[in-house]
């Protein structure tokens, strides 16, 4: 890994640009800024973003009623590896727990094999499937694996 220069921070509306930036680059089917800026309004929304001398990354979630849940996670291809991700995905589940959530969900697809090892580095599970879950365009439907995170757990 190597080191970089980032500075990590909860996301409030003025950070849509870098978001929806950070998100375009990691998704062929990229949120907008109006969408980001809906989602952080919303019911329990909440994210944060790592910026850099360019958008790094960002994630989204929302606690509500006990649960949290991963809506989006975002690193831009030349800022992979450096830990980026697993810094937001820390300090999502640090502000879980700060709500009294006590699990966090969130799905993937099942051939994201790169985040499916990240999740499961933070201790998320499998917690079960959802068939054909994901439109992807000309290579068809994906199934996605739903990862859950117990909260109550010490951390380790
Ligand atoms: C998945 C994603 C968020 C990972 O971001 P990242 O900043 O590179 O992740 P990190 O550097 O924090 O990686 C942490 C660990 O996750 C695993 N991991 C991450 N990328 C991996 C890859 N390409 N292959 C295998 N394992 C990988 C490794 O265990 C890694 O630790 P290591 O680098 O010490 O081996 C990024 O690749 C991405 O944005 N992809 C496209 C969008 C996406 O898939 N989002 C998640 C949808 S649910």
């Amino acid at each position: 890994m190597t080191s970089i220069r980032m500075k990590l921070q909860p996301a409030t509306a003025v950070d849509a640009p870098a978001m929806a930036s950070a998100h375009a680059q990691a998704f062929d089917n990229p949120w907008t800024e109006a969408t980001i800026e809906e989602l952080l309004g919303g019911p329990g929304g909440y994210a944060f973003v790592a910026l850099g001398e360019d958008p790094m990354g960002m994630i989204m979630c929302r606690a509500l009623g006990g649960e949290a849940e991963v809506l989006t996670l975002a690193v831009p291809p030349w800022a992979r590896r450096r830990g980026v991700a697993s810094a937001l995905m820390t300090a999502a589940i640090h502000r879980a727990r700060a709500v009294d959530a006590n699990q966090m969900f969130l799905e993937v697809d099942v051939d994201n094999a790169a985040a499916i090892g990240l999740y499961e580095r933070l201790g998320f599970t499998h917690a079960g499937l959802r068939k054909a879950y994901y439109d992807r365009g000309a290579r068809g439907r994906a199934d996605a694996l739903v990862m859950r995170l117990d909260l109550t757990l010490p951390t380790g």
